[in-house]
């Protein structure tokens, strides 16, 4: 049987990895300045995320959603507590596209409402729902246009009040960086403004913290640099450091009943505890506060880097910007120097998504190989 073949691959086969590097099957070692995509949030294969992995799995690693699982709780706990959410309900699922689908299906449920704003050069992921409310028409197929979704340029305050003054918008969805679409992020005003709006017409909003949250940024989520309180809160990516598992995070407003929401895998024994050993070291390790600190470099030496135009983003989502095409810097990135990174809607940035672990001399070792090649 031959693979359904959508990605186009690296020649590159990973054979294991340890922190920052990722070691191939030719024994050549990679410095990981990409995090699979945002996802290894406490570094590869980190031995506390092993230890708690390995030993639940001795006991038990799944059972249904219709048995008690107190890990679930005790994940609840921890993610309230270090994310300053404490107030918050926890839904768990598997995915990213998963936990925004259930977040807008949520606004629905409680608003009585369809539609759906986003905002143009979005990513919310590729299933019913949340791909209609991505701004990327290759990857909405007839069966999602049928969905309502109002796209606005990201900063038209104007235009988003128009669309909800209509009355028929359940969900405003929003990155507060953008990711794929190339680390856009607007001042405060804006995410408060839009937020008065959501109250004021009966909409909720979706922070989508997919790929900004769990320290991504440098604060857990990147809302909460804006003194915002979103309705719902969506996460996965660092959330189990390359396990798989998503959530939501809903506001007490919101009242659950019965059959609501579900899911088979969501919540199982093994994920939970992925995403508690990952809460459990990004604590330990500082690493907020740590990723704060990298970027501050990075961002200093980045500076001084011919061909560059801006660095955008903020704690360790950063991005950037030459003036020209950076494909072909990227290849060899990889192939001469060894140094993953990755790309975004807009061809000239240079996205930087390193494991929240990365130190000063990883982020030298990448500089001196682009003063190498600009
Ligand atoms: C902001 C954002 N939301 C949602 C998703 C979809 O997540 P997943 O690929 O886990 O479904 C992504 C994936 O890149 C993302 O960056």
């Amino acid at each position: 049987m031959s693979l359904f073949n959508v990605y186009p691959l690296f020649d590159i086969t990973p054979t294991h990895a340890q922190d920052v590097f990722v070691y191939d099957s030719n024994h050549i070692k990679y410095l990981d300045l990409y995090g699979g995509h945002a996802v290894i949030s406490i570094g590869h294969s980190h031995p506390h995320y092993v230890k708690r992995i390995s030993e639940q799995l001795q006991k038990i690693g799944f059972y249904s959603n219709s048995v008690q699982n107190p890990l679930q709780q005790e994940l609840a706990n921890k993610l309230g507590a270090l994310s300053q959410c404490e107030e918050y309900q926890l839904f768990l699922c598997n995915s990213g596209a998963e936990a925004n689908e259930n977040a807008l299906k949520l606004a629905s449920f409680y608003t009585g409402k369809e539609k759906i704003l986003a905002f143009k050069n979005s990513f919310h992921g590729r299933t019913s729902a949340a791909v209609a409310a991505t701004d990327n028409p290759k990857i909405i197929a007839p069966i999602n246009a049928q969905q309502e979704v109002d796209f606005v340029d990201l900063g038209d305050i104007y235009q988003v009040e128009t669309i909800l003054k209509q009355k028929k918008t359940c969900a405003v969805i929003i990155e507060c960086i953008q990711g794929v679409g190339g680390l856009d992020e607007m001042p405060t005003a804006f995410y408060t403004a839009v937020a008065k709006l959501c109250e004021e017409h009966n909409t909720l909003l979706i922070a989508d913290e997919v790929q900004s949250g769990f320290g991504r940024t440098g604060d857990f989520f990147a809302f909460q640099k804006h003194k915002i309180t979103p309705d719902i809160i969506s996460m996965a990516k660092g959330m189990g450091n390359g396990f798989p598992i998503g959530g939501i995070l809903i506001h007490p407003n919101l009242k659950p009943s019965f059959g609501m929401l579900g899911t088979t895998f969501g919540g199982n024994h093994l994920a939970c505890v992925a995403s508690l050993a990952v809460l459990e070291v990004i604590k330990i390790q500082s690493l907020l506060v740590h990723a704060q600190k990298i970027a501050h470099y990075f961002i200093e030496k980045a500076q001084t880097l011919p061909k560059l135009k801006t660095v955008k983003g903020r704690g360790l989502m950063l991005g950037l910007v030459f003036d020209f095409p950076i494909a072909e810097l990227r290849k060899t990135l990889i192939h001469k120097h060894h140094i993953f990174t990755g790309n975004s809607k807009n061809p000239n940035l240079l996205r930087i998504l390193p494991p929240l672990t990365v130190q000063k001399e990883h982020i030298d070792q990448f500089i001196d190989a682009l003063e190498k090649e600009l």
